[in-house]
């Protein structure tokens, strides 16, 4: 019997990497992704040349706390179980604080963090029953260190890495383990999204002078899932090419 994990912004560049790995590990993983973009999600997994085994598709609004708890809540039923899940889903929206909008603020705390309690509450009672689950949340090195332009984003960030620490306690009897990930700056449409000439400083201040691989994520996430993981909890685990050492 296959594991299953659950993999949020599964189609995302980080999340596609932590899918593909995970597949290639023996998973059946069940990816995420926004409702309305379901033409995108088949485009995607048909080039994955996934196979309905390997991947299953789920429209899932991360920020709608009913949609979730119904949703998971059958899905743990249709699975059997949900042995690992990634909450990996997160936007950007950079402003100076200064111009910042309310809307700016709320739509990345919304889909960033408080995606944590949509998508892991309706799951969590049944992880820690069932024993050994593994609950990943994907950080970034900007909510451990702050960005300018990122009140927003490491604010939310770091946000994760607090509900990490927290819900590793209420896991830990069970050996339900719950870490977390904090990326640098990783080669994906959303770090190509920086203006070239800011792109450049960044990189210019990371002491390997190069953005991190997807897959390079998705190694740290397949090590985490594992049996092997299994007494590594409440960590956040850095990758970050040297550009904050703590
Ligand atoms: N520290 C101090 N000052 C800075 C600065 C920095 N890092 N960056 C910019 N400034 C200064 C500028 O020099 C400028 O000063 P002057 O007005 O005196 O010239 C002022 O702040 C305004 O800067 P911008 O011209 O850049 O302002 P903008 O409004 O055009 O853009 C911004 C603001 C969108 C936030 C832009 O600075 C930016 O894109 N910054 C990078 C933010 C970033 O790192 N985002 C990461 C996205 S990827 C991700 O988040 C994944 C992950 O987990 C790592």
């Amino acid at each position: 019997m296959k594991k299953v994990a659950l993999v949020t912004g599964a189609k995302g560049g980080i999340g596609s990497a932590i899918t593909k790995g995970l597949v290639e590990e023996g998973y059946r993983v069940v990816a995420a992704f926004s409702p309305g973009n379901e033409a995108c999600a088949q485009d995607w997994f048909a080039e994955n040349n996934y196979t309905a085994d390997q991947v299953r598709m789920l429209a899932l609004d991360v920020t709608d706390t009913e949609m979730c708890k119904s949703a998971l809540l059958q899905l743990t039923q249709e699975e059997g179980s949900v042995d690992v899940l990634v909450n990996n889903a997160g936007i950007t929206r950079d402003s100076v604080f200064k111009r910042m909008e309310a809307n700016q603020w709320t739509d990345v705390i919304n889909t960033n963090l408080n995606s944590l309690f949509n998508v892991t509450q309706p799951l969590f009672a049944a992880m820690c029953e069932k024993g050994n689950g593994r609950i990943i949340n994907i950080s970034s090195v900007n909510g451990v260190k702050g960005q300018f332009g990122q009140a927003n984003y490491s604010a939310a960030k770091a946000g994760m890495i607090g509900f990490t620490k927290a819900l590793a306690f209420e896991g830990a009897k069970s050996g339900t383990t719950v870490n977390a990930i904090a990326p640098g700056y990783t080669a994906t449409p959303m770090v190509e999204a920086i203006r070239p000439e800011v792109l450049e400083s960044i990189k210019a201040e990371i002491p390997m002078k190069r953005l991190a691989t997807p897959e390079e994520i998705a190694g740290a996430v397949i090590y985490l899932a594992s049996d092997v993981g299994g007494y590594i909890t409440g960590e956040t685990l850095s990758l970050n090419g040297g550009l904050y050492m703590q």
